[in-house]
C-alpha cells in the first residue's frame, strides 16, 4: 500500500521572532517532507506537511497588552511574518494556521470530553501565587525571588541561575512579581488536572514509547527515566487549566477556566490538517482514527519531548485517536561553538539573514550537511559556512555546468547528443542509498555521497578538458558527447539535491527544459536531440563580508542579564517551557534602558579634598569633592563602616553631579559617590570606585 503522511514542526510562539535555531527544525523538516513528494506516487500518495503558530497563553497576552495591542491583533501580525519567514527559506507547509481557530477549539473540546468520560479529568483545589496588582495567577516563570539555596536575589520560580537549584515558587524568599513587582499571594484556585500518573497512563505509556520507531534511542532511554522502573509511578498529574485571565480557550462547562496552551498547542497540528483537509477535499479521519494505516510524525527540538513523548501520545489514546508514529527530535544550535547571543550577534533572526543578502539555500545546505538523526546539537561554524557551501555547491556542484553549458548553446545549437554514459554508473547506482539516508534524516550522509559523485563527474570533465577540445578542429563529436554526458550527470545531482535546494533545482529544470524531477528520473537519461536553455548562473559564492554584516545588524548592546537562560541540560519538560522562551522579551524590556537614558546620568570624576566624621551620624561619613567647579561639592556618603576618613583625602573616586540636591538633618548633601557591595552579602565591605591614573577632577564618566 501506498504510503500515506502526515508531517509537522513544532509551532513557533505568535511572539517571537523566527531565528536561525527555529530554522534548524523547519529546514530539517521541509527537507524531509521534499523527499517524500518527490517518490513516485505507488510508494508515497500523499505527504502533507502543516504547521500553524502557537498563539495563547499568559506570555502573549502580556505582550499584546505591553504593545498597546489585542491578542489577536499581535498574532495577525506575527502570523504574516512568519509565513514571510518561512517562505523566504522555501519552507513550504502545506497550510500554515494558527491555534486560535475554530478547528483547534473543536478538537481540544473533542479530546477534553473523552478524556473527562473516560475519567482521566479531576477536579482539585491547589494553592497558587497571585498578583494582587496585575490581578492574575501568576506562572512560575513570572515570580522572583531570593534562592532559598544560596540567597542570590531576582531568581525564578523555578529554578536558580546562580547555584543551579531548583524549587518551587513557593520556596521562594520575598517573593516577587516579575510584571507588577508586587508581592504575590497565595490564593486558592480549582484546576483540572489529567491523570498523568493513574495506571491506565502508565501502562500505555510504559508500551508505547517501546514500540519500535516511535523515538530515537536517547529518546526512549529519557523516558524510561521519566517513567521510572517498573512499579515505579514518577509521573505526576497533569495540570491542563489556567485561570482568567487568560488568551486561550475557555473549558467547556468551567466559566473563567481555560485549557492551558500545552493542551491547545499539539491539538494545533490536527486543527491545522483539518483546515488544511476542508481546501484539498482530505479525509481527515483516515489520518485520525486509531485504526489508521497512515503515517504521522513530529518533527520537535529536545527540549519539548516531554510534551511530545508522553502528554501528547497518552491524550490521543485515550480520546480514541491515532497516536504518533515518529517523534523526531533534533538537538540545538549553536554558533561558532556558543549558544545563540544578542550581544555577541549570533541571536541570527530569520528577516535579517535575507535581508542581508545571503541565499537562503546556502543556510538550507550548511544545515543538511551537519544533521543527522541524532539529538545532537549543532553547531553554525560561520568560517566552515562560507568554506564549505563555497567548495560544495560552487566549486564541485554548479561547476559541472557553468564549464560545460555553454559549449552547447554555442556550438550544437542548444541541443545535446547522447547523454548516457558508462562512467555514470555510480551515479545511477547511489540513488537507493541516498533515498535511504534522507529517508533516515541522515542528510549529512546524503550530501557526503552526493558531493563524492560531484568529484566523479568534476574528475570525468577535467579528463576531457571541454574548453581545450573547443579549441581543436575536428574533435566537435568528443566536445559534444562529453558536455552532454556532463550535463547528464549534473541533472542527476540536481535530483538528489533538489530536497535541500529546491530553487535551484528549479531553475535547472526549466534550463534543462525537463519536467520538475521525480525521485525515479535516474532511470532514463537526457536524450540525444534534446534541447536545452542557454546557462545563466545558478548560484554565487559566499562573500565573508556579508557574514560581517550580518552579525553586525544582530548586535544589540545588551547586559549578560538580558540574554535569555541557558536551558539546562536541554530539559525544559516541566510547565515552565511556555514561560522560560516566551518570557524573554517582557523581562529583557523590563530591566533595560536606552543609551539616552543612561547618559541623563552625569557621572564625573571627582577628587576627595576633605573628609571627617559626622556628628550624630552612625554610618556617614562628610566628604568634600572637587569636580572642577567653583567650589567644592559637600556629599554625605554611608561608607563609615569601611572607610577611615583621613586616609581617604586626596584620592579619586567618581560622582554623579547632576543628582538632586537633598536636605539632610546634617547639612545638605549635593550628589553622590559610586561604590560596589556584594548584594548577597557574602564578601562583606564597601569598595569606592577609582579611576585609573592620569585622570582629572570634572572629567565626564561615560
Ligand atoms: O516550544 C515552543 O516553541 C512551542 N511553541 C512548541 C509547540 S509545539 C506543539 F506542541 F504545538
Ligand atoms: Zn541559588
Amino acid at each position: 500500500m501506498p504510503r500515506k503522511i502526515l508531517v509537522t514542526s513544532a509551532l513557533p510562539y505568535a511572539n517571537g521572532a523566527i531565528h536561525l535555531g527555529h530554522l534548524v527544525e523547519y529546514i530539517q523538516t521541509d527537507i524531509w517532507v521534499r523527499f517524500q513528494k518527490m517518490q513516485p506516487k505507488d510508494k508515497v500518495a500523499d505527504c502533507w506537511y502543516v504547521c500553524a503558530d502557537d498563539t495563547h497563553g499568559t506570555p502573549i497576552m502580556l505582550r499584546a497588552e505591553q504593545d498597546g495591542v489585542t491578542p489577536e491583533a499581535l498574532i495577525e501580525r506575527a502570523h504574516g511574518e512568519h509565513a514571510r519567514d518561512f517562505a523566504g527559506f522555501h519552507v513550504a507547509f502545506d497550510n500554515f494556521h494558527t491555534t486560535h481557530s475554530p478547528e483547534t477549539q473543536e478538537y481540544c473540546n473533542l479530546i477534553h470530553a473523552r478524556l473527562k468520560e473516560n475519567g482521566l479529568i479531576e477536579k482539585r483545589g491547589i494553592e497558587q501565587y497571585y498578583d494582587p496588582v496585575k490581578q492574575l495567577f501568576l506562572p512560575d516563570r513570572f515570580i522572583k525571588g531570593e534562592c532559598p539555596k544560596c540567597g542570590a536575589k531576582d531568581q525564578y520560580g523555578d529554578n536558580c541561575e546562580s547555584c543551579g537549584a531548583a524549587y518551587t515558587p513557593n520556596e521562594l524568599k520575598n517573593p516577587y512579581s516579575a510584571i507588577s513587582g508586587a508581592r504575590p499571594e497565595l490564593r486558592h484556585s480549582d484546576h483540572y488536572f489529567f491523570k498523568l500518573s493513574g495506571d491506565r497512563c502508565q501502562r500505555f505509556l510504559r508500551r508505547w514509547t517501546r514500540l519500535p520507531g516511535r523515538l530515537q534511542p536517547e529518546a526512549a532511554n529519557k523516558m524510561q527515566e521519566w517513567l521510572g522502573a517498573e512499579g515505579e509511578n514518577k509521573l505526576t498529574d497533569w495540570d491542563i487549566s489556567r485561570d482568567a485571565p487568560y488568551f486561550g480557550f475557555e473549558i467547556p462547562d468551567a466559566p473563567g477556566k481555560y485549557f492551558y496552551v500545552w493542551v491547545d498547542a499539539p491539538i494545533g497540528y490536527m486543527g491545522s490538517f483539518k483546515n488544511l483537509c476542508g481546501k484539498r477535499g482530505i479525509d481527515f479521519d483516515e489520518y485520525f482514527r486509531s485504526d489508521t494505516q497512515t503515517e504521522m510524525y513530529h518533527f520537535i527540538g529536545k527540549d519539548i519531548l516531554y510534551f511530545h513523548a508522553l502528554f501528547w501520545p497518552a491524550m490521543l489514546e485515550h480520546a480514541g485517536l491515532r497516536t504518533p508514529s515518529g517523534i523526531f527530535a533534533h538537538g540545538f544550535l549553536t554558533v561558532d561553538g556558543v549558544k545563540m547571543s544578542k550581544s555577541r550577534g549570533t541571536f541570527i533572526t530569520a528577516e535579517s539573514y535575507l535581508k542581508t543578502g545571503l541565499d537562503p539555500e546556502w543556510l538550507r545546505y550548511y544545515y543538511a550537511a551537519k544533521l543527522n538523526s541524532s539529538m545532537e546539537d549543532i553547531d553554525l561554524n560561520l568560517e566552515d559556512f562560507v568554506a564549505r557551501v563555497n567548495a560544495d555547491l560552487v566549486g564541485k556542484y554548479v561547476n559541472i555546468a557553468s564549464r560545460c553549458a555553454g559549449f552547447i548553446g554555442k556550438k550544437f545549437g542548444g541541443r545535446l547528443a547522447a547523454s548516457e554514459a558508462e562512467w555514470q554508473k555510480p551515479l545511477r547506482e547511489a540513488s537507493a542509498r541516498i533515498a535511504e539516508a534522507y529517508e533516515q534524516r541522515e542528510f549529512g550522509r546524503a550530501l557526503r555521497e552526493i558531493m563524492a559523485l560531484a568529484d566523479t563527474a568534476n574528475v570525468f570533465v577535467n579528463d576531457r578538458k571541454p574548453w581545450e577540445l573547443a579549441k581543436r578542429a575536428g574533435q566537435e563529436a568528443e566536445l559534444h558527447a562529453a558536455c552532454s554526458q556532463a550535463i547528464e550527470a549534473f541533472r542527476l545531482l540536481t535530483l538528489y539535491l533538489k530536497p535541500v535546494l529546491p530553487k535551484v533545482a528549479e531553475a535547472v529544470e526549466s534550463f534543462l527544459g525537463i519536467a520538475p524531477l521525480s525521485w525515479d528520473d535516474t532511470a532514463a537519461a537526457l536524450p540525444a536531440g534534446h534541447a536545452i536553455d542557454a546557462y545563466s548562473h545558478l548560484m554565487t559564492r559566499i562573500d565573508p563580508r556579508l557574514i560581517a554584516t550580518l552579525i553586525e545588524a544582530n548586535k544589540e548592546s545588551l547586559s549578560p542579564a538580558a540574554e535569555e537562560p541557558a536551558a539546562k541540560n536541554g530539559e525544559k519538560h516541566e510547565e515552565k517551557q511556555e514561560e522560560r522562551t516566551a518570557a524573554a522579551p517582557v523581562r529583557a524590556e523590563a530591566a533595560l534602558i536606552d543609551i539616552g537614558e543612561f547618559m541623563k546620568v552625569e557621572l564625573k570624576v571627582a577628587r576627595i579634598v576633605d573628609a571627617g566624621l559626622v556628628e550624630g551620624a552612625e554610618k556617614l561619613l562628610r566628604l568634600s569633592l572637587d569636580i572642577g567647579e567653583e567650589k567644592p561639592r559637600q556629599v554625605f556618603a554611608g561608607i563609615k563602616s569601611a572607610y577611615d576618613p583621613a586616609r581617604l583625602i586626596g584620592r579619586l573616586t567618581v560622582m554623579v553631579a547632576n543628582l538632586a540636591p537633598r536636605k539632610m538633618r546634617f547639612g545638605v548633601s549635593e550628589g553622590m559617590i559610586l561604590a560596589a557591595s556584594d548584594a548577597t552579602g557574602a564578601t562583606p565591605g564597601i569598595f569606592l570606585l577609582a579611576p585609573d591614573a592620569g585622570a582629572l577632577p570634572g572629567m565626564r564618566v561615560k
